[in-house]
């Protein structure tokens, strides 16, 4: 699809064809399920801990791949509502680094045109983490080149039921309830749905992330452990979503009578 930020300059343009991807059909929105620290660093004899610092880098590698591909919106599954069950100190830690990240990214993510903010139960996140999200959400003074989604205490059967309560807040009656009513009372109202959604690690799951917004999205597998995630692993997906016929239930071209 061709996006608003779809029309990278010259150079990106050469990077991408080199990269054996078409500049004018990268995905407007790509989810990613950031999967594998835990085992990265069991295989260095370390805490889980030490893989989630380093995924850290492999956001940033994403990042800039996003914005090198130009990818108009990028979410990233942070953190899950089941992550709250993991060990006291792993959860301490995951939210400390999300917040040391914030506090340290923010200007340098402002200056590259990225907008960053949150869906999900952000009231249950610590206070610390609320403050920095706040803080960052007004975005770049100039032109947004990405928007920055953090999944981060969220879990699709959550906001689904978020969704239900409104609307029966909202006294809707039921003819009034249609996919369209649906969509504008997720969490991702005014965010186009994925084209495009990339879990690493090998698990071929979607674990509970965007269940309605990927109806149609193109489903991207990697073996690759999140910290080592990087610009080539995402070109990589790009390709793949380039060579896949999206054909949204129809069927496929060459059936077709003119
Ligand atoms: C899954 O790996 C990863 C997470 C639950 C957390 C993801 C967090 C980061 C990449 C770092 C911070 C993020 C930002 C946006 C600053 P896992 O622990 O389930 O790995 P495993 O399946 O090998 O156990």
């Amino acid at each position: 699809m061709t996006t608003p930020n779809s029309h990278p300059n010259e150079a990106r343009q050469r990077t991408l064809r080199a990269a054996g991807i078409d500049p004018n059909r990268v995905p407007e929105h790509v989810a990613v399920i950031m999967d594998g620290n835990g085992r990265w660093a069991k295989r260095r004899g370390e805490e889980r801990v030490f893989g989630h610092a380093h995924g850290v880098e492999s956001v940033r590698a994403t990042v800039e791949a996003a914005l090198e591909s130009g990818v108009r919106f990028l979410t990233l599954y942070a953190f899950s509502t089941e992550n709250w069950n993991r060990p006291k100190d792993e959860v301490d830690a995951l939210m400390d680094l999300l917040v040391q990240t914030l506090v340290q990214e923010a200007m340098e993510l402002g200056s590259k045109g990225v907008r960053l903010r949150a869906i999900g139960d952000v009231d249950s996140l610590p206070k610390a983490c609320q403050e920095q999200l706040e803080r960052v959400k007004e975005g770049p003074e100039g032109e947004v080149h990405l928007d920055l989604v953090l999944a981060l205490s969220y879990s699709a059967k959550w906001e689904m039921v978020e969704a239900i309560r409104s609307m029966m807040n909202d006294d809707l009656t039921p003819e009034q309830i249609l996919p369209s009513t649906i969509d504008g009372y997720l969490q991702t109202a005014d965010l186009p749905d994925p084209e495009l959604m990339i879990r690493t690690s090998g698990e071929h799951r979607i674990s509970n992330f965007m269940l309605w917004q990927l109806a149609y999205a193109e489903l991207h597998f990697t073996s690759v452990l999140w910290p080592d995630f990087r610009m080539s692993h995402f070109f990589d997906a790009i390709r793949d979503f380039q060579n896949r016929e999206r054909r949204f239930g129809a069927l496929p071209q060459s059936t077709k009578t003119s």
